[in-house]
């Protein structure tokens, strides 16, 4: 099983595969996960302290070595002396350095009227099946909408609706003065697989200059040769932190997330859900994460399939991981 889930894992694996990207070796515990976090640490505690002592020693060893050298009938001494130094050091196992962690950061929103996105009477059916039927939606600046509903209940479908990437068979939607949509999809469609990095990036923030899309692209962890690498490559993490990066520029009012933290390790997490707690325009979302619900504070929420739009009540939180 591979899951960012601490709460699955504990209650599902024995053993856990640690693959350690700074020693370039897989560690096997015969643990569960809770035991496993705590020796794990164990290990990295220990392997500091021989590193600590390791880089003393081979210090003083060198110090002497140096003084050796000064004399004609002491330099063969001088360089074992180095040796052995250079020996203790080399022997060591890499010690893991802090991981790095995403600085996610959602666009300055532009300016826009008191209502930039309102939709009316949508319909959507797929042949014989109706998908959900006249839904209103007003959003104000600033305001926070959640669309809550089972798997294929239409919340993709309606948020696809609302940034115009598909069009209602009935209804329409209307963008208020100023509008700036910022749009997140769930399943990355807004990449382009061929291009790079880099080149998505590019196409997202055109006014940018390079160097300032790479420290983006920095922040969000590609650095180096990673933003040549095309976008189809990429790992499911990876994905959702460059589809996130190229909302930065855009100026967004209105962002339309489509289930934003999937895929994201705990900590890259934590990260996205500050940027939602944080963003000052409107956020429109879709997620099964309680803790993105909490983060956002909706105001409104909009059941589907029946599409009815609600003031937010904390009881909707169950809901949210039912859905
Ligand atoms: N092009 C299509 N042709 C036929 N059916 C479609 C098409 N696109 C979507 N559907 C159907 O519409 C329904 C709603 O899909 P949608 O992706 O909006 O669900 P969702 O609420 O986002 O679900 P999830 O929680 O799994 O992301 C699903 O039953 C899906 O199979
Ligand atoms: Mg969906």
């Amino acid at each position: 099983m591979i899951s960012h889930d601490g709460a699955l894992l504990e209650s599902v694996v024995n053993k856990v595969w640690f693959l350690d990207a700074t020693r370039s070796v897989v560690d096997v515990y015969n643990l569960g996960w809770k035991a496993y976090l705590e020796a794990r640490e164990t290990d990295e505690r220990r392997r500091r302290r021989e590193r600590a002592n390791a880089e003393k020693k081979a210090g003083a060893l060198m110090a002497q070595a140096d003084k050796m050298r000064a004399k004609a009938t002491k330099t063969v001494a001088a360089q074992n002396m180095a040796r052995r130094a250079e020996k203790l050091i080399s022997g060591l196992e890499e010690v893991r350095v802090a991981d790095r962690v995403a600085k996610v950061r959602f666009p300055s929103p532009a300016p826009c009227g008191k209502t930039p996105l309102t939709a009316t009477g949508l319909s959507k059916s797929y042949g014989s099946l109706e998908i959900f039927a006249d839904v209103n939606v007003a959003v104000d600046r600033g305001s926070r909408v959640a669309i809550l509903g089972l798997n294929g209940a239409g919340k993709t479908t309606l948020l696809r609706m609302l940034g115009g990437l598909l069009t209602p068979d009935t209804g329409e939607v209307h963008a208020g003065h100023g509008l700036r949509l910022g749009y997140y999809a769930q399943e990355h469609e807004t990449l382009d697989v061929e291009r790079t990095v880099l080149e998505n990036m590019r196409a997202a923030a055109v006014e940018q200059s390079d160097t300032d899309l790479r420290k983006i692209l920095g922040a969000f962890l590609f650095s180096g040769d990673d933003v040549n690498k095309p976008a189809g490559v990429l790992s499911g993490g990876e994905k959702t932190r460059l589809a996130l990066s190229t909302l930065v520029c855009s100026g967004a009012n209105v962002l339309l997330l489509d289930e934003p933290t999937n895929n994201l390790d705990p900590v890259s997490r934590e990260q996205v859900l500050d940027a939602i707690a944080n963003y000052p325009g409107a956020i429109v979302l879709v997620t099964h994460d309680p803790g993105a619900v909490l983060a956002l504070k909706p105001d409104r929420a909009i059941l589907l399939p029946d599409g009815d739009e609600d003031a937010w009540s904390d009881d909707l939180l169950e809901l949210v991981e039912l859905a």
